[in-house]
């Protein structure tokens, strides 16, 4: 049975530590809420220095994902499975059927999907073990596969938004400085090239890069230089973390809309420094959910007109949020978490109507 849970609902429902000695699998997945429905989230294969390490990232991952789920007026709690990558080769079908397995054990109160460093091809090898997993290959006009490009596509809509808000424009001869060129970071960039934007980019990978100069003529610096780019909107799209003082202090932009997870450093302190420096924060947690509607699309068997409608309609609940913002006198951010939670309180996923009520 689930738990209700607080205002603040940042305890985990459920912690479940996994193992298979003989696949190699290790690691965790959290049950972060499941008041909204089951707890539906992504399962990232990293490296970690140490358990600590691991089970700390997929507190704070689960956790976001209760309130990312909650803002995209989706059905579902959070959660998420963090598993070490074992060290040098491996056999991923075995890890993925064993975490399959782990899956199962849970009844349903998981639903997982891939996330970084796994892919529908791992998530398929968790399927012959677990009905309760998405992200898997789409069939014909049914949602499904990667999620990344839904993912860009809710960003690319939240950023035409909050351009159109805060100056009647768009995104025709706006400049956007993004980092990452991934699996979103790439998507989103191509919206962007096709809307009339000009494009400054980063990745370590100089062949993602080199890909970005030819087709869409993009501007290429040095990884750290991207926070100094003279641009009208900033995409994070590689990862969490990124905005710091240090790093607010450096921006010459009006406008933060990306796709990574955690952006903020500090999600309180960084988000009113931003305020301060007028700059608009899209939430990140808002704004990137596309891949989890296109995953809660699968699981509960929702059309793809549903999808896009829902993707759509991001862009409504990013300015709904940033209206409120101002309304309260808080930033974005904080404004976002505390719809949230009172969703999650209520047990009712947030309606963009009501944010404005
Ligand atoms: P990805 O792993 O495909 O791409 C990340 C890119 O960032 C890579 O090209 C990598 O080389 C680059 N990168 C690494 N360090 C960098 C640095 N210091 N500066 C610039 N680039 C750097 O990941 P993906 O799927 O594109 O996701 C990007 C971000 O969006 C991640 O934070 C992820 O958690 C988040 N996200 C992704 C979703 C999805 O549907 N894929 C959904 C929601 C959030």
């Amino acid at each position: 049975m689930p738990h209700r849970v607080g205002r603040e609902a940042a305890l985990p429902e459920h912690i479940e530590m996994i193992e298979d000695p003989v696949s190699g699998l290790r690691g965790a997945i959290v049950i972060h809420s499941t008041r909204l429905g089951p707890a539906a989230g992504g399962c990232r294969l990293w490296h970690y220095s140490n358990d600590n390490a691991l089970l700390n990232d997929a507190l704070r991952l689960a956790e976001g994902m209760s309130y990312k789920n909650a803002m995209a007026g989706l059905p579902l709690g959070g959660g998420k499975a963090v598993l070490q990558r074992p060290a040098g080769d491996f056999d991923r079908a075995a890890l993925f059927q064993a975490f399959g397995r782990a899956v199962q054990r849970l009844e349903g109160t998981y639903i997982t999907a891939e996330d970084v460093g796994s892919s529908v091809a791992d998530m398929t090898a968790a399927s012959s073990e677990t009905a309760y997993v998405a992200g898997l290959a789409s069939m014909g006009d049914r949602p499904g596969g990667d999620p990344s490009p839904w993912t860009a596509r809710g960003v690319f809509v939240a950023m035409q938004a909050a351009v159109q808000r805060r100056s009647g424009g768009s995104l025709d001869g706006a400049t956007v400085a993004v980092q990452g060129l991934g699996s979103v970071g790439n998507a989103l960039c191509s919206l962007l090239h096709e809307a009339g934007a000009r494009l400054i980019v980063t990745d370590p990978r100089t062949e993602a890069v080199r890909a970005a100069e030819e087709k869409w003529s993009a501007k290429a610096v040095a990884l750290d230089d991207i926070l100094d780019a003279k641009a009208d909107i900033f995409a994070p799209c590689a990862l969490g973390g990124v905005l710091d003082g240090h790093a607010i202090a450096r921006l010459r932009v009006k406008l933060v809309c990306g796709a990574a997870n955690n952006q903020l450093a500090d999600s309180g302190a960084d988000g009113l420094r931003l305020t301060r420096r007028r700059i608009d924060y899209a939430p990140d947690f808002v704004v990137n959910a596309g891949g989890i509607i296109n995953v809660a699309a699968e699981y509960l068997n929702w059309t793809g007109a549903e999808v896009q409608d829902r993707v759509a309609a991001i862009a409504g609940r990013l300015v709904a949020v940033l209206d409120q913002a101002d309304a309260h006198h808080i930033p974005p951010a904080e404004m976002a978490h505390r719809l949230a939670k009172d969703a999650i309180a209520i047990g009712t996923p947030v309606d963009r109507e009501a944010i404005h009520a």
